[in-house]
């Protein structure tokens, strides 16, 4: 059976349907999907039936797989599947997780981000499946950063096109609360990433930006942050953006250089939510080069 795309905005995001994920993929079903998140930039895929390792044998045929960050003094909620980030409110024992600091820390992921902006080597496609959702919100909203570029002032385009931003996974973190000051954001590792991504597969480009982008090069800082505010902003206005809402076993695909998102609020003490995410590395970045995570992690550890 052919895949059949339902659109979940005219322009963005898309519900698929009729192939069978329960079996290794083919070849035309994978250039399907491909073509299919080329077009949509989300791909929402209802009650996959998977678990850890079929999630990961589905993520490989998008690229290299990214591993998840070793933390000093916190283990891996998946020991067995390093591939998998924890993206759930949960403890590695699996209780609703109190630490505050830890809590503050996830808090940055409400805000508008792309993954990884903070790393050099880019993250090209997230895959998050969905196992344990509240009963009321967390939601996770995305935003169209090829037609919010499309529609950008003729000024702003030309702006962005020459000009690039640093990204600090800190600096998103001490927007959302956590206590970092703006000195130790700045001895930290930062990441410069240019403000608009070209792509190749459909010849359209996106702005590439986000909460984890604190400075613009060349530009002072208040000057580089109200540009930023002001794309965030922009891409994010209604008709750029949509909210998915989850039952177990449903996954969700977005392409990060061609989208935010952020994930919607819930009642974070009371209710559970279990999300685990694949992070496919944009190109073909050799095996050996993996786990940079680890080492940003080292050197920026959120529990000092
Ligand atoms: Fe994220």
């Amino acid at each position: 059976m052919a895949l059949t795309a339902t659109p979940i905005t005219p322009r963005f995001g898309a519900e698929i349907s009729g192939i069978d994920v329960s079996r290794p993929l083919s070849d035309a079903d994978f250039a399907a999907i491909k073509d299919a998140m080329d077009q949509w930039g989300v791909c929402v895929l209802r009650g996959t039936g998977f678990d850890n390792a079929a999630h990961v044998a589905f993520s490989r045929h998008f690229g290299h797989l990214e591993t998840a960050p070793a933390v000093k003094n916190r283990p891996r909620r998946h020991p067995d599947t390093p591939e998998i980030f924890d993206a759930s409110n949960l403890t590695p024992a699996g209780d609703i997780l109190v630490d505050e600091n830890m809590v503050l820390h996830k808090k940055g992921d409400r805000l508008w981000h792309t993954d990884s902006s903070f790393m050099e080597m880019r993250s090209a496609y997230s895959l998050l499946l969905a196992y344990e959702v509240p009963q009321e919100g967390g939601l996770t909203y995305f935003a169209d950063m090829r037609s919010a570029y499309e529609d950008l002032p003729a000024d702003i385009r030309e702006k962005i096109a020459t000009h690039e931003a640093e990204h600090s996974l800190w600096y998103s973190r001490m927007l959302a609360g956590f206590p970092i000051t703006e000195e130790e954001i700045d001895a930290r590792p930062k990441a410069r990433q240019p403000m608009i991504m070209p792509q190749e597969a459909t010849g359209r480009t996106a702005i590439y930006i986000g909460s984890h982008a604190m400075d613009v090069v060349g530009m002072l800082r208040e000057e580089g942050r109200a540009l930023i505010k002001y794309l965030i902003e922009f891409a994010t206005q209604p008709q750029y953006s949509f909210g998915v809402s989850y039952q177990p076993g449903d996954l969700v695909i977005w392409d990060n250089l061609a989208t935010m998102h952020r994930g919607g609020d819930f009642d974070i003490f009371n209710e559970r939510r279990d999300m685990r995410r694949t992070t496919v590395r944009e190109g073909d970045a050799p095996e050996q080069a993996d786990d940079p995570f680890t080492a940003y992690f080292q050197t920026s550890n959120p529990a000092n």
